[in-house]
């Protein structure tokens, strides 16, 4: 388990991070979603001991990371959203100058290696060269990398950003073995229905702080609820309707399309039935009640969007 506590983070005068909190559970493969600038890979870096914190504490398993370098080096993986440049390297060269930063060398390096190419499936491109791989094979050859000390976490800055849609899969698909491996996954975009169709749990992090984590079942949920509810009802009667609405608390905004009303509301299933029944006892003659699809991308921006404003 991964506990990190109220972190603080601070460029200048600008705080990035703002008492952020979050729980990833052993064998989770979570995403972690944000806009550009939330605080995602600031998030990470700190997690893998890349950044100082200026407060808050990351444990894991139960000790405290941030006072032991070497030990959260061990546990911890980091693919970061950037490649960098290394000249004239092949795949294999390459992870095998990762392999000899940890003081792994010979024949167990080799054995290493090819163990990391095929796990990320690059054997056949093994004696190719870095420059030459394709931007997913080279995320991938990324992520072999940051697998050589065989950490128990795994963080992952916006792999998938940039990827065309076959190679999207197959990192997808290589991240469901590692988790199957028993790894503990973190992955970051800013795309929630990207991670949605992958992970396990979610958390949302806006202006450096989490605002909503959950399973991805809670989160389909919480995105069903926040569609609004559609009521139909003769145009004649649309006044009445607005004025019993405008006394419902739990009706936030209600817009009109012909005699099609949409209701943002915020109260429970019951609360919902509630409504229905007192609009029919007022004599409503209601023709139609349904709440539309909720999608994670609007569940998104309406968590977003709504914190912006306040
Ligand atoms: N080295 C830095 N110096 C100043 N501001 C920074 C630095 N790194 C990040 N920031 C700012 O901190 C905020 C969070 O950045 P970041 O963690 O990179 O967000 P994300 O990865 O979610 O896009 C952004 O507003 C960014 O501009
Ligand atoms: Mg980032």
């Amino acid at each position: 388990m991964i506990e990190i506590r109220h972190l603080y983070k601070r460029y200048g005068r600008f705080l990035a991070l703002n008492d952020f909190s979050l729980n990833v559970g052993n064998g989770e493969l979570f995403g972690f979603v944000g806009s550009n600038g939330a605080g995602k890979t600031t998030t990470m870096r700190i997690c893998v001991g890349l950044l100082r914190a200026d407060g808050g504490e990351v444990l894991i398993d139960g000790q405290n990371m941030l006072r032991d370098h070497r030990a959260l080096a061990d546990k911890v993986g980091y693919v970061p959203d950037y490649f960098g440049v290394y000249k004239s390297l092949t795949a294999s060269e390459y992870l095998h100058f990762f392999a000899s930063a940890y003081g792994i060398y010979g024949k167990e390096a080799d054995s290493l290696t090819d163990e990391l190419l095929d796990l990320v499936n690059l054997t056949t491109k093994k004696n190719t060269d870095v420059n030459g791989l394709s931007r997913g094979m080279k995320q991938r050859l990324c992520l072999a990398r940051g697998l050589v000390h065989n950490p128990d976490i795994l963080f992952l800055d916006e792999p998938a950003s940039g990827l065309d849609p076959k190679a999207r899969y197959e990192l997808k698909e290589i991240l469901k073995n590692l988790s199957a491996m028993g790894k503990t996954i973190i992955i970051s975009s800013h795309i929630l229905p990207e991670l949605a169709e992958m992970c396990t749990s979610v958390g949302i992090i806006d202006k450096g702080h989490l605002v909503l984590q959950g399973s991805i079942e809670e989160i389909h949920r919480a995105a069903a609820m926040s569609s609004p509810l559609n009521l139909t009802v003769s145009e004649e009667q649309i006044d009445d309707v607005f004025n019993i609405l405008k006394e419902n608390p739990f009706v936030q905004k209600v817009t009109a399309q012909g005699s099609i009303l949409k209701i943002v509301f915020t109260g429970t299933k019951e609360d919902e039935s509630a409504m229905l029944n007192n609009l029919i006892t007022s004599n409503i003659r209601v023709n139609s009640f349904y709440r539309e699809e909720g999608s994670l991308e609007s569940l998104f921006m309406q968590i977003v969007t709504g914190r912006n404003n306040k």
